[in-house]
């Protein structure tokens, strides 16, 4: 178990070296290093769950039986999800969790297209995205069979809309003063009424609950608190193209932006993944499949602009 552990904070490393658009490095947050460990014979267990398992947290980053907190409230999970198979393609919910909501290092995955889902493990597959989280996503596509592929992206597509309700977006001129901690997730500094800027390019995603976003518990969910008056100028140029700028966004993603044949949602996505695509399709390092429609899209917006956009959409309702 050691071993995995170990494993999954090595594979985020990278990150630091690649680098992303500067401007935007804020939303490549990679933990630092020698981080405490917490002591490996004590367990945990998430607030309320009925399970009654008590875990220690080499069983809780377990890359082939992370744990299911919440059974009853999801459908029936294939095995792709829950477990995975070893020792390539890790078990889906590790990191989307059961209900693909995500972390704000991976991804919200509910409710997409199953052939979104599936294209997009292609693209992973064949060289289409990576940026500097990608290396755990195409080591597993390049493993994965295309029926395990079909099982997983057909169990998310069916997650229901009123599972996927993950993001509460709080606007201000600050933000409670937080750090990057294990996974790469942001957390609140405990014991302090301190407060950062949030300047107009800026936005920090952070955990709401952070003892259960550590138990990877689907109940602990994420606040963005991003720039004073974001939120309106995003629905803006989301709805108007702000004079050329870009393109009405609801023309391909649908009503309300919750997604529109193959195209994926947007309404009530986490602003760190959202604006990783925005800023990864600019610059080059997501391409492939269908991204060609996005160019025109993104070519002409700046970092502020893509955290306006990015603010709006997870301010919506998915
Ligand atoms: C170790 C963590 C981890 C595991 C396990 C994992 N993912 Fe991911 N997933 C990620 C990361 C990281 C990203 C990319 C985030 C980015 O591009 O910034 C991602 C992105 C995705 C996307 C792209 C979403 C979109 O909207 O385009 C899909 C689809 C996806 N994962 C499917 C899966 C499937 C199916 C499995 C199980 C076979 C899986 N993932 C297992 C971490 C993980
Ligand atoms: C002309 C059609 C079109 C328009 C207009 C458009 N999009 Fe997209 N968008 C797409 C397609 C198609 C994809 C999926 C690309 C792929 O297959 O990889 C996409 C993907 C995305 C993604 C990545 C989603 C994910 O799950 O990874 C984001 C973020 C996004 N669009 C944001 C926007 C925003 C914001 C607007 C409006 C300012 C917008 N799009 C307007 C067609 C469009």
């Amino acid at each position: 178990m050691r071993k995995f552990l170990l494993a999954s904070v090595a594979a985020l490393l990278p990150a630091m070296a690649l680098g992303a658009d500067a401007g935007l490095q804020w939303a490549y947050p990679v933990a630092p290093q020698g981080l405490p460990r917490p002591d490996p014979a004590r367990t945990f267990q998430a607030k309320g769950t009925k399970t009654g398992m008590m875990l220690t947290m080499a069983q809780i980053n377990n890359n082939f039986g992370p744990p299911d907190w919440f059974p009853d409230e999801h459908p029936a999970m294939p095995s792709i999800v829950k477990n995975g198979r070893a020792p390539h393609v890790r078990a889906c919910m590790l990191c989307h969790l059961p209900h693909g909501n995500g972390h704000p290092e991976s991804a919200s995955v509910s409710g997409l297209p199953a052939n979104y889902i599936i294209e997009q493990m292609h693209d992973f597959r064949d060289g289409g995205r990576t940026n500097s989280r990608a290396p755990v996503m195409i080591e597993m596509a390049k493993d994965i069979s295309e029926a395990e592929l079909k099982d997983a992206a057909n169990y998310f597509a069916s997650i229901p809309r009123a599972e996927q309700k993950w993001i509460r977006v709080v606007e201000g001129r600050t933000a409670p003063k937080n750090h990057v901690g294990n996974g790469g997730m942001r957390f609140l500094d405990e014991g302090t009424t301190e407060t950062v800027p949030v300047a107009p390019n800026m936005i920090y995603e952070v955990a709401a609950d952070a003892e259960g976003a550590e138990l990877r518990d689907q109940h602990a969910s994420f606040i963005d608190f991003v720039p004073e008056g974001s939120v309106q100028k995003g629905e803006a140029l989301a709805t108007t193209g702000g004079n050329g700028k870009t393109i009405q966004c609801a023309v391909c993603h649908g009503a309300d932006f919750r997604g529109l044949g193959g195209v994926p949602r947007l309404a009530g996505r986490g602003a760190y993944y959202l604006i990783r695509q925005l800023n990864d399709i600019k610059n080059g390092t997501r391409k492939g499949g269908d991204v060609a429609l996005m160019k025109a899209v993104v070519q002409n917006l700046n970092d502020e602009d893509m955290v306006d956009l990015v603010a709006y959409m997870a301010s919506r309702d998915p």
